[in-house]
C-alpha cells in the first residue's frame, strides 16, 4: 500500500511539473496584453447663442465649431430664436448634461442673471459673449468688441457725411445691453451736432422713442415709413441704423417712398449690406471679426478649465460690478476700403457679392 501510494505522489508530482510546462507554454506572449492608459479628459464647453437671424451669429457659430473641432474639445451649442425662455430652458439642458464652461450671448441682458445663477451653483464658470449679462456679481468674464466705440465710429461718419438738416434715429433691441452701448457712443459725437442746430430730429431721440423690438428690421422699417409719412415735404440727410439688418429695412421704407436716400449706417458687414454699399444704398457698416471673438471665447474656455489667469483688457460695468473683460477692436467699412477689409481677409467671398 505505501509502495502504490508513494508511486502515486510520485506520478502525481510529475504530471503538475508537465503542468506547470504546458502553463507556461501556453501563457498569453506579452504583446498581446494592452495596458489601458486613463482617457485624458476632454473639456466641453456649453454654448448658448441668442439667434441666427442675423448672419454675424451664423459666422460666430461656424467659427466656433470649427476652431473647437481643431483643440479637440467638445462643444455643445443651442441656439434660441430670440427668446428668452426658449434661451433658458437650453441652458438649463446644457447644465444637466454636465458641461466645464458656458459661452453665453444672451437674448435678454438682466433675465439671463438667473442663467448665471444657476450655471454657477453648478460650478460653471460663464463668458458673456458679445452681449453682457446685467445685474449679477456671479459674471466671471465678458468678451465683446468695444461697443461704445462702433457706437462711436458710426457717430463719427455720420457727422461727417451727413449734411446739414433733418435726421432719424435708431436704435437695437432694449434688452440686448449692445443696443444702449451703441446708441450712447453714436450720440455721444451726434448729440452735439443736434444740440448745435445742424440737425433736426424726426421721430424721437429718445432711447427708448428709437429702439427697435428684437432687432426686427421690419420694426425699424415700419418706424420709418412712418416718419416719413408724418413728414412727407422733409429731406432726410441721414439715418443712424444700428445694424445691417435694420438698415436693410429703413433703406426699403425709404425706396417704397420714392424719397432719396440719406446717409446710412449699419454694423456686422453682412453680404447684403456690403453688396448695398457697393451699389450706393448703405453709406457704411462696422467690421467685428467674428472669428476672432469665437477663437478668443474657446481659448478663453481653455484656459478656465486648465485654471489659468485669464488675460483681460478692461472693465464694463453690468450694473452690479466691474465685469473682467476682454474686448476687440471694431472697424469701418465704406466703399473705399471693403475689398481690403472684408474680401483680402477671407470673411467674404468676391463671388458672395454677385
Ligand atoms: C450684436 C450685433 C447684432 C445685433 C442683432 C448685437 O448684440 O452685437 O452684431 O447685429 O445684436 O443680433
Amino acid at each position: 500500500m505505501k509502495k502504490i501510494l508513494s508511486v502515486l505522489l510520485l506520478l502525481a508530482l510529475v504530471m503538475s511539473m508537465f503542468a506547470g510546462c504546458a502553463a507556461k507554454v501556453e501563457a498569453p506572449v506579452e504583446e498581446d496584453v494592452v495596458i489601458e492608459e486613463p482617457a485624458a479628459e476632454t473639456l466641453v464647453v456649453g454654448v448658448s447663442l441668442p439667434t441666427q437671424r442675423e448672419e454675424r451669429w451664423v459666422r460666430d457659430k461656424v467659427a466656433m465649431e470649427a476652431y473647437a473641432a481643431e483643440m479637440g474639445i467638445e462643444l455643445k451649442v443651442q441656439v434660441a430664436d430670440a427668446d428668452q425662455a426658449q434661451q433658458a430652458q437650453q441652458v438649463e439642458n446644457l447644465l444637466t448634461q454636465g458641461i466645464d464652461v458656458l459661452i453665453l450671448a444672451p437674448h435678454d441682458a438682466s433675465a439671463s442673471a438667473e442663467l448665471i445663477k444657476k450655471a454657477n451653483a453648478e460650478g460653471v464658470k460663464v463668458i458673456s459673449y458679445d452681449r453682457l449679462v446685467t445685474g449679477t456679481h456671479l459674471l466671471d468674464y465678458y468678451l465683446s468688441f468695444d461697443n461704445e466705440k462702433v457706437g462711436a465710429l458710426q457717430g463719427n461718419y455720420f457727422v461727417e457725411n451727413a449734411q446739414p438738416g433733418n435726421i432719424m434715429l435708431f436704435a437695437g433691441a432694449p434688452t440686448d445691453n449692445n443696443a444702449s452701448l451703441f446708441f450712447a457712443g453714436a450720440m455721444s459725437v451726434i448729440q452735439p451736432k443736434i444740440d448745435d442746430g445742424t440737425y433736426t430730429v424726426l421721430g424721437g431721440s429718445d432711447f427708448t422713442q428709437v429702439a427697435t423690438d428684437n432687432w426686427v428690421p421690419a420694426n425699424a422699417q415700419n418706424r420709418a415709413s412712418n416718419i416719413l409719412t408724418a413728414n412727407p415735404d422733409a429731406t432726410i440727410s441721414g439715418v443712424l441704423a444700428p445694424n445691417d439688418g435694420t438698415a436693410g429695412g429703413i433703406i426699403e421704407a425709404f425706396k417704397a417712398a420714392k424719397v432719396v436716400l440719406p446717409v446710412i449706417t449699419g454694423q456686422d458687414s453682412e453680404i447684403a449690406a456690403i453688396k448695398r454699399i457697393k451699389g450706393g444704398d448703405q453709406s457704411m457698416t462696422i467690421f467685428k471679426d467674428t472669428r476672432e471673438l469665437a477663437k478668443a471665447a474657446i481659448d478663453m474656455a481653455i484656459s478656465i478649465y486648465a485654471g489659468e489667469t485669464v488675460a483681460t483688457n478692461g472693465l464694463v460695468d453690468n450694473g452690479v460690478f466691474e465685469v473682467p473683460s476682454v474686448l476687440l477692436e471694431p472697424k469701418v467699412v465704406t466703399q473705399g476700403n471693403f475689398q481690403e477689409m472684408l474680401i483680402n481677409s477671407g470673411y467674404i467671398q468676391e463671388s458672395d457679392l454677385n
